[in-house]
């Protein structure tokens, strides 16, 4: 019976071994799995701030470009980009910069309503005039660029 009891703590005794084996080699394989992931994430998890020497060129010195270009949004240059085509010939009908009296009569249903037309599109008028980079705000300021320079 004490023969028996001993063997039984043994067992006891290895089982402890191997279970606490077990999880020691387990929270290894996950801090390394941890390890790769914060490594996967890293490119993307970077961030370049504004006015920061962006060490890391391609990418995030493209979108800050781009965030700049945004922001420094031209009424003027984003006319002549993609609605010019249209408007300043009167092309399918397309109120005419610099046609005030075209203008007037759009306006008589009110900025609004017009700025509306102008982002969903109005028969051979696309939406927002194929500028898919404008936002809302973009394209109220060219309707109010196009419209308010007709003489
Ligand atoms: C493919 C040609 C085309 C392009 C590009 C285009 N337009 Fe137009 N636009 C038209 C035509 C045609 C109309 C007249 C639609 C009608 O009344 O049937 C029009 C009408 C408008 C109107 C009057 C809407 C109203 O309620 O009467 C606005 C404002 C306008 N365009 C803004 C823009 C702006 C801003 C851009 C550039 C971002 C642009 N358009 C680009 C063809 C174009």
């Amino acid at each position: 019976m004490a023969v028996n009891n001993s063997k039984f703590v043994v067992r006891m005794v290895q089982m402890g071994v191997l279970a606490l084996s077990v999880l020691f080699v387990g929270s290894i394989a996950a801090q390394s799995r941890d390890e790769q992931i914060a490594e996967r994430l890293k490119p993307i998890g970077d961030v370049c701030l504004a006015g920061e020497s962006c060490a890391r060129g391609g990418a995030s010195a493209g979108a800050q470009a781009a965030s700049g270009a945004a922001a420094e949004f031209s009424a003027e240059q984003a006319y002549q980009q993609n609605c010019q085509v249209c408007h300043a010939s009167g092309m399918a009908g397309a109120p005419k910069f610099g046609d005030a009296a075209a203008w007037a009569t759009r306006m008589e249903k009110g900025m609004d309503a017009v700025v509306a037309n102008a982002i969903n599109g109005l028969n051979a008028m696309p939406p927002r005039g194929m500028c898919m980079t404008c936002s809302d705000d973009n394209i109220a300021a060219l309707v109010e660029y196009i419209s308010g320079h007709a003489q």
